[in-house]
């Protein structure tokens, strides 16, 4: 499929866009400083924190904490990694047991409850193998990215 290219201007701190590329759903995800900043608390909860899994490779400008080329926005396939279901927006925000009291939230599959943070990596208690693939991607401009 051809790449798409997406205005990313009118995104807000905290909000997702979803456009379509190849079939599929490809999330932006605009994160909030707080947001950012609550992903390494959770690393010892996850599958594979440093995307190392090379079932779908993370590509190496995305290798990096906050698994993006600009930490600020996240840019994944909406996917679950266990079945193809796609997941939901934003489990369980807020203080809850076994997480952090700054928990800033997530992704959840509807299927069979795999669980993903906020980079898209996967949570161990759930059936998901693997961290939401991160598409190809590039910015052609401060507000324009390509997807593919
Ligand atoms: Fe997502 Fe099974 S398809 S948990």
């Amino acid at each position: 499929g051809a790449p798409v290219e997406v205005d990313i201007s009118n995104l807000q701190p905290g909000e997702k866009l979803t456009v379509e590329w190849r079939g599929k759903p490809v999330w932006i995800v605009r994160r909030t400083p707080e947001q950012l900043a609550s992903l390494k608390a959770i690393e010892p909860q996850l599958v594979d924190p440093n995307s190392v899994r090379d079932q779908y490779p993370t590509p190496s400008y995305a290798k990096n904490p906050a698994r993006a080329i600009k930490p600020e926005f996240f840019v994944a396939i909406g996917v679950c990694t266990h079945l193809g279901c796609s997941p939901g927006d934003k489990f369980k925000v807020g203080p809850q047991p076994s997480l952090p009291d700054d928990w800033q939230g997530g992704f959840l599959c509807p299927c069979h409850g795999s669980t993903f943070d906020l980079a898209g990596r996967v949570f161990k208690n759930k059936p998901a193998p693997d961290n939401l693939e991160v598409p190809p991607h590039m910015y052609l401009s401060d507000t324009r990215l390509l997807i593919g």
